[in-house]
């Protein structure tokens, strides 16, 4: 019985994160805030679509910046296409929307990392 309704909550689980908002990132922040703002160009994942040219791919391994640099990049825009966010976010959603996307890149990694062993 108990294995019936183990299965049943996992089932569960897994309908909350076909969801938009899987039930286990809603805790972060800056995921609205990107998916609002951001994902049109980036991507719901942080995979640049193909109007945002030379975006970085920010699930890739080789991607890093300072988190203060991805402030300023969402505070005054970047390159021709990204405009500055200053007047539609304040700093803490700046902060928040940064460290989203700085954990994009974590959790790709540890997609990857997961060896299908780990999985229950
Ligand atoms: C209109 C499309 C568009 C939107 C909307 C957009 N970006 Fe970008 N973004 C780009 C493009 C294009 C680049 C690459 C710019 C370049 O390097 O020339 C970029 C670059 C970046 C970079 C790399 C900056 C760097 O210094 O290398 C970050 C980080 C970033 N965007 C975050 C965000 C966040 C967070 C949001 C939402 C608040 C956002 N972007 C919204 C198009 C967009």
């Amino acid at each position: 019985m108990s294995r019936l309704l183990s299965a049943m909550a996992m089932i569960a689980a897994a309908m909350l994160c076909a969801a938009p908002l899987c039930a286990q990132d809603e805790e972060k922040p800056g995921r609205e805030i990107f998916l609002a703002k951001c994902s049109k160009c980036h991507g719901k994942n942080g995979v640049p679509r193909r109007i945002a040219k030379g975006a970085p791919n920010f699930t890739d391994p080789q991607w890093a910046l300072p988190l203060e640099e991805i402030e300023h990049s969402v505070r005054e825009g970047k390159g021709e296409d990204m405009k500055g966010f200053k007047a539609k976010l304040d700093a803490e959603q700046i902060k928040n929307v940064a460290l989203f996307v700085q954990s994009l890149k974590t959790d790709a990694l540890a997609r990857t990392n997961a060896k299908p062993t780990d999985r229950k």
